[in-house]
């Protein structure tokens, strides 16, 4: 059986006043039904360019994508549109940081998540309404038959992101694409959709979910990928990853992160810059910020296999 998602050599890039901005420079990932991929990396790596590639939402004509993206052995950038449109909601649910995304203003919210069933299964308006609210009330929205008369603009920016949510869950598709999915919610509201992305997941889906946060990778994932300067340098379990991150980039990310001991003091923050998309470095892209450097970094290095289902983008993890 092929993987629910099989990503293979993915190349994005926008056509800008500067010139090509090359987001993504081959990227290949798998994702099996049974797993929550973190994708993880500092702004403007790719992340976000690399999940909107896999339902082909990046803006047209400015974005060109190029690879290969299997669901299930079909191939999505391949596929015509008016099929990739059935496929939107139904197979693949994406969850964007901001929910105006994919919230329309003009319509009041339950009619909006209703309509999102009757769009792709024939049941009755009263069915449609029914399950509505259902899902409203399952990423809590408190007092949900009354708040599915709101328009958008009339809750709340963390009840916004939960009608996004319940819309892009509520046909229970294969593969959930949760891109910063709790950065704007408060932290009770953020373990009550992290806690829902959980049991969808134990219903058989697959979760790419991108996150700033290492907490929440700690947390929900079962495999760690992650990007910098619109490549993967490291991928591997998250027990491992968390255990000994191999990329020095992984192990800056990781000390970037606030644990029982450095709480209430400043992040450690990784000096320096990632580098214009516009021209990648040659060699390491990571090389001027790496305090591991050396003679052999002047050369791109590939992703190196460095234990059991893990690689490293780096030359020293040849010597593991
Ligand atoms: N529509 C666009 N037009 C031009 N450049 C874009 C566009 N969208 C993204 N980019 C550029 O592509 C690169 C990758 O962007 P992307 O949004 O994938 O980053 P990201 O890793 O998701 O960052 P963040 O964590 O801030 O969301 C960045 O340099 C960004 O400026
Ligand atoms: S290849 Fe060299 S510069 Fe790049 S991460 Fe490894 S040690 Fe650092
Ligand atoms: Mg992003």
């Amino acid at each position: 059986m092929p993987p629910l998602l099989d990503i293979t050599d993915l190349h994005v890039s926008f056509d800008t006043d500067d010139g090509a901005v090359q987001a993504v420079t081959g990227v290949s990932l798998r994702l099996e039904r049974d797993e929550v991929l973190g994708l993880v990396g500092e702004s403007g790596c790719g992340k976000s360019a690399t999940a909107l590639s896999i339902p082909r939402l990046l803006p047209r004509p400015a974005a060109t994508i190029e690879g290969r993206i299997l669901l299930d052995g079909c191939d999505l950038l391949r596929l015509p549109m008016p099929e990739l449109r059935q496929l939107r909601g139904r197979r693949i649910g994406v969850i964007f940081q901001d929910p105006m995304t994919s919230l329309s203003p003009l319509h009041r919210v339950g009619e909006q998540v209703a309509e999102t069933v009757r769009l792709h299964e024939k049941v009755s308006a009263a069915a449609a309404r029914e399950r509505a609210l259902a899902w409203l009330t399952e990423v809590g929205i408190p007092d949900p038959v009354s708040r599915s008369r709101a328009y958008p603009h009339e809750l709340s920016g963390g009840m916004q992101q939960r009608v996004m949510i319940a819309l892009a869950l509520i046909l229970e598709p294969d593969l959930i694409i949760a891109d910063e999915p709790t950065t704007a919610l408060d932290v009770t509201i953020q373990a009550q959709v992290l806690d829902l992305l959980r049991r969808l997941h134990r219903r058989n889906s697959g979760v790419l979910l991108i996150t700033h946060d290492m907490g929440v990778v700690w947390e929900m994932c079962s495999r760690v990928a992650v990007m910098y300067a619109g490549e993967i340098v490291e991928e591997a379990p998250a027990e491992a990853f968390f255990a000994a991150p191999q990329h020095p980039y992984a192990r800056a990310l990781l000390d970037a992160m606030p644990s029982a001991a450095t709480r209430g003091r400043p992040l450690h923050a990784i000096p320096g810059q990632v580098p214009s998309p516009l021209a990648w470095p040659s060699g390491c892209r990571f090389r001027d910020r790496c305090p591991c450097a050396f003679a052999r970094c002047i050369e791109h290095p590939p992703l190196i296999p460095c234990g059991e289902g893990r690689t490293a983008r780096c030359w020293l993890a040849e010597a593991t």
